[in-house]
């Protein structure tokens, strides 16, 4: 499934390591059965869906991808300084790659690696990136990453290159804390492998419950129909029959958990068709599509230094929003 085309000006290789829809079916299946039911927020990220996050980044009411810009803006010259150019830059949840190829100009990366579970999105995506940039070693890869396992080596070109892992966008919050930490530990090893490896991961902070219910509750319905069309992917991968006007989009901060829940709540009773089972959803039940984990600078900086990042610097902004970690293996 390489499809590397050495004879097309600008070819790219490109890596399906997608697991393949049964794989998606049965976990999506056992999380609708069970009991409260749940969609993992990875399913968002269908052809539609892509785009409609792409929207979300653009609304008024969502800073989180501004807010990163911004840092990048303000202390571009000592990230790079601190990063280091001509890294192989490897781009965790590329989506459609405006994030990282910002930082193009600033980085001067060596390659660029793109991973993303949106397929043919991420193709489109780098397809164009490759024009504008045509001399740029580029290789995507179609993968779910919050599986654990071995990173696909063949997406590390050019391969001698000391890799900048970047996760955006502060996407590390879909994890609890746990998971979070045991995720970073990953890309610690990976970091601590080689020489020069770190991490740049973005990170949206604790901050007023207005605010926070705004960006994800937004006024243009944007997210509410982010949210919902879980179902029709779900409807896609199951024939489950859901009938999205069933249902409704609710988001709220739980203070002590320092996340924001985002569910798909029943407006009448609903019946769908799981494979051989039947799901009955009663009036007001609901279903788990999100966490969005929100940090302190404090508390991420410890959550860093446990999975195994001993030197870590930070930027944030004037106004405490949001935060950039740069952050590198203790070895
Ligand atoms: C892509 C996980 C960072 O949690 O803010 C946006 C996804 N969900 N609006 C986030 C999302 C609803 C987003 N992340």
């Amino acid at each position: 499934m390489d499809s590397a085309d050495p004879d097309r000006l600008g070819a790219f290789r490109f890596l399906d390591l997608l697991g393949g829809e049964q794989d998606a079916a049965a976990e999506l299946r056992a999380g609708l059965l069970a009991r409260p039911a749940r969609i993992a927020p990875k399913y968002f990220y269908d052809a539609l869906g892509s785009r409609l996050f792409a929207a979300i980044c653009c609304l008024p009411e969502y800073p989180l991808t501004r807010s990163e810009a911004r840092l990048f803006a303000t202390h571009g010259e000592a990230i790079a300084a601190a990063v280091g150019r001509g890294r192989l830059l490897v781009d965790l949840g590329a989506g459609d790659c405006a994030k990282a190829e910002a930082l193009f100009p600033l980085l001067a990366p060596a390659g660029y690696a793109a991973l993303d579970i949106s397929a043919d999105f991420l193709r489109a995506a780098l397809e164009r990136l490759q024009g504008r940039w045509p001399g740029l070693p580029v290789c995507g890869a179609a993968i779910d990453f919050t599986r654990e396992g071995e990173w696909p080596q063949a997406v590390f070109v050019p391969t001698e290159a000391p890799r900048l892992w970047f996760y955006p966008g502060s996407s590390i919050g879909n994890f609890a804390p746990d998971a979070a930490r045991a995720f970073l530990a990953r890309i610690a090893r990976a970091c601590a492998a080689a020489p020069g490896g770190a991490l740049l991961v973005g990170v949206d902070l604790v901050k007023g419950r207005a605010a926070l219910e705004a960006a994800y509750d937004d006024a243009l319905g944007v997210t509410a129909a982010f949210n919902l069309n879980v179902l029709n992917h779900a409807n896609r991968l199951l024939a489950a029959g859901f009938d999205v006007a069933d249902w409704r989009h609710v988001a709220f901060y739980d203070e002590d958990a320092a996340r924001i829940e985002m569910h798909l709540e029943a407006r009448r009773e609903v019946e769908v068709r799981l494979g051989g089972a039947t799901r009955r959803f009663a009036a007001g039940e609901r279903i788990l599509t999100e966490y969005s984990h929100k940090w302190t600078e404090a508390g991420f900086a410890a959550l860093l230094e446990s999975a195994g990042f001993g030197r870590r610097r930070s930027w944030l902004e004037e106004a405490g929003g949001f935060a950039l970690f740069l952050a590198e293996a203790s070895s």
